[in-house]
């Protein structure tokens, strides 16, 4: 498996993606599951982050122990359906400053369009997770993550639940220096976007519209 990309192929997250896909599988227990497998994908995204150490007593003794090293964590979410994967990522890193970017996708020219942005200040000196569930043609990911480099941050890791070839090829292309993390690789994509096998549209899936 290249850097580039890393499946993270874990049994929790895969048997919990299948649940996921299944049709059958209501609203409130999709969401759940995407905030379970969130955890699981930002342990791995998170794996190589700088340690520092500190002095502090323990009941017994003084020690130097290890801590995260520089500015907290920023999170962002490609909304909407980026939103789901917020709470995963935070209960496994609650000091995180979070973001939002408002990107939809025109479903005639499959290109995004953005319509809202509101980053954590300082974004130069922090390592940010740019989150959404679904890595399609990879267009709304790459613009976002255009947005979050304009920022100044320079360490950015792109998470998701699935992405499909065409998303990974594009983001290398636009954004080489971007690792992705997934919890499955995909077959394709199909005339209109979606990934199959996939699960649907993920937003549709997790609020219960359409
Ligand atoms: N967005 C989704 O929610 N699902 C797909 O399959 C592709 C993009």
């Amino acid at each position: 498996m290249s850097d580039h990309l890393t499946i993270v192929d874990h049994p929790l997250v895969q048997h919990k993606l299948t649940l996921m896909r299944d049709m059958r599988t209501p609203s409130a227990q999709f969401r759940q599951l995407l905030r379970e497998i969130s955890l699981f994908l930002t342990y791995e995204a998170t794996r190589d982050l700088p340690l520092t150490t500190k002095i502090i007593e323990t009941p017994m003794t003084e020690m130097e122990a290890p801590t995260l090293k520089g500015k907290k964590l920023a999170l962002v979410s490609i909304l909407r359906a980026g939103n789901g994967m917020l709470d995963g990522v935070l209960d496994c890193i609650p000091s995180a400053r979070v973001g939002f970017v408002g990107l939809y996708r025109d479903e005639a020219t499959l290109t995004p369009v953005q319509y809202y942005s509101k980053l954590p200040q300082g974004m130069d000196g922090r390592a940010a997770l740019v989150v959404d569930p679904m890595l399609a043609t990879g267009n709304s990911s790459a613009a976002a993550i255009d947005l979050v480099k304009q920022s100044g941050c320079r360490d950015i890791r792109f998470v998701c639940l699935l992405a499909a070839p065409e998303g990974v090829a594009r983001m290398r292309q636009a954004h080489p220096d971007v690792r992705i993390f997934t919890g499955a690789l995909d077959t394709k994509l199909n005339e209109q976007g979606y990934i199959v096998p996939g699960l649907g549209d993920a937003g549709d899936r997790m609020f219960g519209t359409k």
